[in-house]
């Protein structure tokens, strides 16, 4: 049986020991590189947070598998048995230009099941945290329950990159939505943004185009909460692959699906 309150104990010790070297290496000269394009960034402490929690997550569990951003975990084509999704730092960008407004996130599956997710501000030293079925928490601090939102007051988080060309979707689709919410915000970081429609500071967060460990962690937190996440196409996401996510308040999601997106 898997001993999740031993996982949970760990990962919070690992949370910890990564946030101290993190803080660490701002006072270093971050080795940078590019991985898709000019703009996407990563850096040396990206790929050693990663490898650091696989080390211990091997160590201490050698029968889960581990699905990392930066490349050092195992590949998936399945989500069968204990799953680990980590992004060693989400909002890389942020991280390198601002030293700030970004996150780890890390979600632990169990048969494709959310079962514990983190996204931690290592900055703010603020840890959003849910356990399947226990509820979720900032920093110990039990979060409320989402409530009914409606678009006319909603402020959504939403990149205004994606309102130019892209291969995903035609931005005009978009245009009406954008009118009729109270206000769009960009933070750089999706973790950052799905932990703050966890707690009311954003209504939505919308993005084209995100990876299985963007979301992971977040997507256990907001439903906990009985926050709706889906794709734009109001589809169940999928952990093994890149697509798009509406993480919403309920009620607001019904909302955004059927006035915005529905012939999508
Ligand atoms: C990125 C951030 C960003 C989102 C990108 C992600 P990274 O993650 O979450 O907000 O718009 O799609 O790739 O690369 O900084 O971990
Ligand atoms: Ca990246
Ligand atoms: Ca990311
Ligand atoms: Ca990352």
């Amino acid at each position: 049986m898997t001993n999740w309150s031993e996982i949970d104990k760990l990962t919070r010790v690992w949370l910890k020991e990564s946030r101290k070297n993190i803080i660490q290496s701002f006072a270093t000269i971050l080795e940078i590189q590019t991985k898709a394009n000019v703009n996407d960034l990563v850096t040396n402490i990206d790929k050693e947070t990663e490898q650091f929690f696989i080390e211990n997550i091997r160590a201490n569990f050698p029968k889960h598998r581990i699905m990392g951003e930066e490349g050092f975990g195992d590949k998936f084509t399945d989500l069968n048995g204990v799953v680990w999704i980590i992004d060693p730092i989400d909002g890389t960008m942020n991280f390198v230009h601002q030293q700030r407004n970004f996150f780890i996130s890390i979600g632990i599956y169990d048969n494709g099941i959310g079962i514990l997710g983190y996204l931690y501000d290592v900055v703010h030293d603020e840890l959003y945290f849910a356990k399947a079925g226990e509820g979720a928490y900032c920093n110990g601090k039990k979060l409320p329950l989402l409530s009914e939102g409606l678009v006319e007051n909603a402020i959504v988080g939403f990149n205004a990159q994606w309102l130019v060309s892209n291969n995903y979707m035609d931005p005009k689709k978009l245009f009406p939505l954008i009118r009729d919410v109270r206000g769009t915000r960009s933070y750089g970081s999706a973790a950052l943004e799905i932990a703050y429609v966890a707690t009311g500071r954003l209504d939505s967060y919308i993005s084209m185009r995100l990876a299985p460990w963007d979301f992971a962690a977040g997507k256990i937190i907001v439903e906990e909460l009985g926050g709706i996440v889906t794709n734009l196409q109001g589809e169940r996401v999928n952990l093994l692959e890149t697509g798009s996510i509406l993480v919403s308040k309920p009620g607001l999601h019904e909302n955004i699906m059927q006035r915005y997106l529905k012939e999508q």
